[in-house]
């Protein structure tokens, strides 16, 4: 098979189409003939040698896909070759062939196309695990979403809407928060012109956000603890803003405010076959029938990787960028 190769840590011209060995499905395991992989800004990252992949993974950058299942390893049941599925991988998405822990393997959802279902994997699981089981968003609360026009961002908002949920977004340009409001976000702001603290405060009442989905980390805690509500929930999921930071506790207690922060591509196997079951119970009929919808800026054929990742590192896109194998 073909597998976009990192043949050095670097820019992006370091990604080459190469061939490499086929994998084979082991114990447990499904071999998935990859039709698109979703490009997550982690595999930025793993490209510039800051996130390498988890032990057991493969060396290949990918963290999604869709596809038809080529194999099946000894004791899989419930996955036959010729299905159409996605999965949630912890790398190798970005090759013609991948193998996954049939735990992490989901039906490919009907109303999609075969492309389109690889936009779904890694932004459902993250945001179903963060938003809903660790920070139990519920209906009537509201949600502030740092970065709504991200691949993440743009599933956050839309699954939050359908569970009853006022959403908050920022984004750096009104185009984006145009889309935001497209997909049902209720106040946008726009991080460049406006200060989120006092956007949110004013838009509640004085309140404040019950739950935030951070992307920023280090330059955005302190703010997103003063933008918190009573009993309010962060859950952080990024670093763009850096990693350390100090913060003052007091006022973190005064609210009972919860801080959580978690990375999906290293949680144990358990807990992805865990996290992937809860999304087909819970997320996956709201896309079959199509209340939930992919937001795609852009499909370019695998090979052109490096043409994704710079369209993600321009951050010029809304949703997801998809790379095709045909
Ligand atoms: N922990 C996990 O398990 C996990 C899983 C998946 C993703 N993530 C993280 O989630 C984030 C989004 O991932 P993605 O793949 O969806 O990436 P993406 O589409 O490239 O999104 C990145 C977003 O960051 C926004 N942004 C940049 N500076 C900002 C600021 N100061 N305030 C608010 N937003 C800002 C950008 O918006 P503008 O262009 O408008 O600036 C852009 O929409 C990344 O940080 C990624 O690492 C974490």
């Amino acid at each position: 098979m073909h597998a976009i190769v990192v043949t050095q840590p670097g820019d992006p011209d370091v990604l080459t189409w190469t061939e490499v060995p086929d994998p084979v499905a082991g114990p447990g395991e499904v071999v998935i003939d990859v039709a698109a992989s979703g490009v997550n800004r982690a595999d930025l990252m793993q490209r510039q040698g800051f996130y390498p992949p988890p032990p057991g993974a493969p060396p290949y950058l990918g963290l999604e896909c869709s596809g038809t299942v080529a194999a099946t390893g000894p004791g899989v049941t419930g996955w036959q070759p010729g299905e159409a599925v996605c999965a949630l991988l912890a790398g190798g998405g970005y090759a013609e062939k991948v193998a996954v822990p049939a735990g992490q393997v989901l039906p490919a959802p009907k109303p999609v196309s075969l492309t389109a279902a690889a936009a779904f994997p890694e932004t459902a699981c993250t945001v179903y695990s963060n938003v809903f089981q660790g920070a139990r968003l519920a209906a009537g609360e509201t949600l502030l979403v740092h970065g709504g026009a991200s691949g993440i961002g743009t599933m956050a908002i839309q699954l939050a809407k359908h569970s009853g949920a006022t959403v908050a977004v920022t984004a750096g340009s009104d185009d984006k928060l145009a889309a935001c409001r497209e997909l049902g976000a209720d106040i946008l702001i726009n991080y460049r012109d406006d200060d989120f603290v006092e956007r949110i405060r004013e838009a509640t009442g004085g309140r404040g956000a019950d739950v935030i989905l951070d992307i920023m980390g280090a330059s955005y805690l302190a703010r997103n603890v003063d933008a918190l509500a009573p009993d309010g929930r962060i859950a952080n999921i990024g670093m763009q803003g850096g990693r350390k930071t100090e913060l003052d506790l007091s006022t973190l207690m005064a609210k009972r405010g919860t801080i959580t922060a978690t990375t999906l591509r290293a949680r144990p196997a358990a807990q992805k076959a865990a996290i992937v079951a809860a999304v087909l119970e819970h997320v996956w009929p709201l896309i079959e029938d199509g209340r939930i919808r992919p937001v795609i800026h852009c499909e370019l054929p695998m090979p052109d990787a490096a043409r994704a990742h710079r369209i993600m590192a321009d951050s010029t896109h809304t949703g997801k960028i998809l790379l095709r194998t045909q």
